[in-house]
């Protein structure tokens, strides 16, 4: 394959984002993303009402990524998409879309690994990071300390037992009545509270592994006995209360990958997924990396949640080692073991 010669449109349907990219020899030309709204009354993503919305703007997402990237249709010579993990429906009308392009315009299809692509959103901005190294993939889907021998040669060192912490996240914003995702909401009311000011409890499993479902019902529990003496607990303690969930989520992490790192011995630790845009674990981490004299790496804002570029990036790595896809690849809602 010549490496001057590639330019790939990239699709990301996995959630409840449509996104499209265009990668021109290793660079991002556009990344453009529709967040669907729709969810937020519901107080998480409802699975229909996504693929619904994914076919909606499937084709004026890619259209914008085009036009912004300056490329034609036939100026592609590959396409890629988000295979899986996902939303099953979501995912297939990406992968329907990718197929009827590839086949138009008789250029190779790219099926991409989600969570091999966030770890690979480290190489757009970074083409010569070095290999190994450490990434805490930290999702709404997933939670994992991956060890990265190179783009296509990764291994699980630890992943959690229940739920992500995205949805740690999630779910705590949604017993205090925050409107999904609640991440972000909690990243913001935290500014200014004070983190000692609530315990909760949090997996203790061994090793590098996570546990998060005992988390949720310690901030369930807490609400509900507070709330019982004073009815209007959250509203007059939403700072605090959610300084206090952080702090416990953040600190769980960075423990983890910190023995992950003396377990390893690698000192080229990276942050990737969606809950890297948290920033109390932005900078716990980077504090950390001086003390413990790691090389630290962390993608900017828009690489760290759903996006096409990071699909783009990984696409551009496979096509770079011909590995080009059937036009029977399934996709898969959950992690293939
Ligand atoms: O990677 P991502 O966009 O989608 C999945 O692959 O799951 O991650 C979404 C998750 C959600 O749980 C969201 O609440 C969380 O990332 N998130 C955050 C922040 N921004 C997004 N969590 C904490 N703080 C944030 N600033
Ligand atoms: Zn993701």
């Amino acid at each position: 394959m010549n490496v001057q010669n590639i330019t790939l449109l990239a699709i990301e349907s996995s959630c409840d984002d449509t996104a499209a990219s265009v990668i021109q020899n290793g660079k991002i030309l556009s990344n453009i993303i529709s967040s669907q709204d729709i969810h937020q009354q519901f107080g998480g993503v409802v699975p229909e009402l996504a693929s619904r919305s994914h076919q909606k703007n499937i084709v004026p997402v890619v259209d914008t990524a085009l036009t912004k990237a300056g490329v034609s249709k036939k100026d592609l010579n590959g396409i890629a998409f988000t295979q899986g993990p996902g939303l099953l429906g979501s995912l297939l009308v990406g992968n329907n879309f990718a197929k009827g392009l590839s086949l138009t315009l008789k250029i190779p299809l790219i099926a991409v690994n989600h969570l091999e692509a966030h770890v690979l959103a480290h190489l757009i901005e970074n083409p010569e990071m070095p290999f190994p190294f450490l990434c805490l993939l930290v999702s709404g889907g997933h939670t994992q300390i991956v060890k990265v021998n190179s783009p296509s040669n990764m291994e699980v060192l630890g992943k959690t037992m229940d739920d992500a912490a995205g949805e740690a996240f999630d779910k705590s914003a949604k017993i205090l009545g925050l409107s999904y995702p609640g991440g972000p909401l909690i990243d913001k009311f935290s500014k200014g509270g004070n983190p000692n000011a609530f315990q909760f409890g949090i997996g203790k499993v061994l090793g590098l592994a996570f546990s998060f479902s005992g988390f949720k019902t310690s901030v369930l529990y807490l609400v509900r006995d507070k709330m019982e003496e004073e009815a209007t607990f959250i509203q007059n303690n939403m700072s605090d209360i959610c300084a206090s969930i952080q702090f416990t989520i953040v600190n769980y992490l960075l423990s983890k990958l910190k023995k992950a790192a003396k377990h390893t011995g690698i000192k080229h630790i990276a942050l990737a997924g969606g809950v890297s845009a948290n920033s109390e674990l932005r900078d716990k981490f980077e504090r950390l990396a001086v003390e413990e004299k790691w090389k630290s790496y962390i993608p900017a804002f828009e690489y760290c949640t759903d996006n096409a570029a990071m699909i783009a990036c990984a696409g551009y790595y496979k096509m770079l080692r011909g590995e080009i896809s059937p036009m029977n690849v399934l996709s898969f809602a959950s992690i293939k073991v």
